[in-house]
């Protein structure tokens, strides 16, 4: 696993959106999945400004969910989609084509993860996925203990619930997420992993102590040749002498 630790948050949005423009220079046609929740807001900010004043042509990437809470879409504020929407895709000029969401809202959930998994099946997988991390490890919605292969429904875990509040206006009853499964995240090309501030120090020590297992599911990750950790100081912290 190689590590990346920057001074601060706005190095570590810079060197992720750096990530993705090379992916999108590289390979116009890219598959990237960036996370929703607030670890990517800066990354997103920053790509959105240098998608629109850099001669970037991204018209042929398309931008793939990672996960959404089940019962909402990007009509309410706090979800997922919302939150690309608003610090990403509204601000570009992207076709309906080159973003293949979760509608968590859906009245059959099954079709939305048949839709997601035959978009990378078609692609043979993702080209690049910005991951954030949990604070008890989970990689979009793969909770603790839970084993997926592709995009499925699962169940929230009490810490998932206890956390989300920070995301909405309103207190929210939610029980599901619907996620990528991890075949579909280790598969990919390319996988980052952010984390900045001290309260993710403690989960990302934890996540390098531990052997490889589905109980901390960041873990997982470190199978993977593709795999990168970028982090800030903060969250690298916890038993480091500086
Ligand atoms: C959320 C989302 C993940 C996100 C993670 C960290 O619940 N399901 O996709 O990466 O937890 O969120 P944040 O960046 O807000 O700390």
């Amino acid at each position: 696993m190689k590590e990346n630790i920057f001074k601060d948050y706005n190095e570590l949005s810079e060197a992720v959106a750096d990530q993705v423009i090379k992916q999108i220079k590289n390979k116009p046609d890219s598959l990237i999945t960036i996370a929703g929740g607030e670890t990517p807001l800066g990354t997103l900010q920053i790509l959105s400004n240098r998608l629109l004043n850099e001669d970037i042509d991204y018209s042929k990437v398309t931008f793939v969910s990672l996960d959404e809470w089940v019962s909402l879409n990007e009509s309410t504020v706090g979800s997922c989609r919302e939150s690309l929407n608003t610090n990403l895709f509204d601000s570009l000029n992207l076709t309906d084509e080159q973003v293949v969401f979760f509608d968590g809202d859906a009245e059959n959930l099954t079709d939305e993860c048949k839709q997601i998994d035959d978009v990378i099946n078609r692609n043979d997988g993702l080209d690049l996925i910005i991951l954030g991390i949990g604070m008890n490890g989970h990689l979009g919605f793969n909770e603790p203990g839970i084993i997926t292969r592709k995009s499925s429904i699962v169940k929230l875990a009490d810490v998932t619930k206890q956390v989300m509040n920070k995301y909405f206006d309103e207190e929210l009853k939610l029980t599901h997420g619907i996620t990528l499964g991890y075949e579909q995240i280790l598969a990919s090309k390319k996988i980052v992993l952010m984390a900045n501030g001290a309260r993710k120090a403690n989960i990302i020590q934890i996540m390098k102590d531990s052997e490889i297992s589905y109980d901390v599911p960041a873990s997982i990750l470190k199978d993977s040749n593709n795999f990168e950790l970028y982090i800030d100081e903060e969250a690298r912290r916890l038993n480091e002498k500086d």
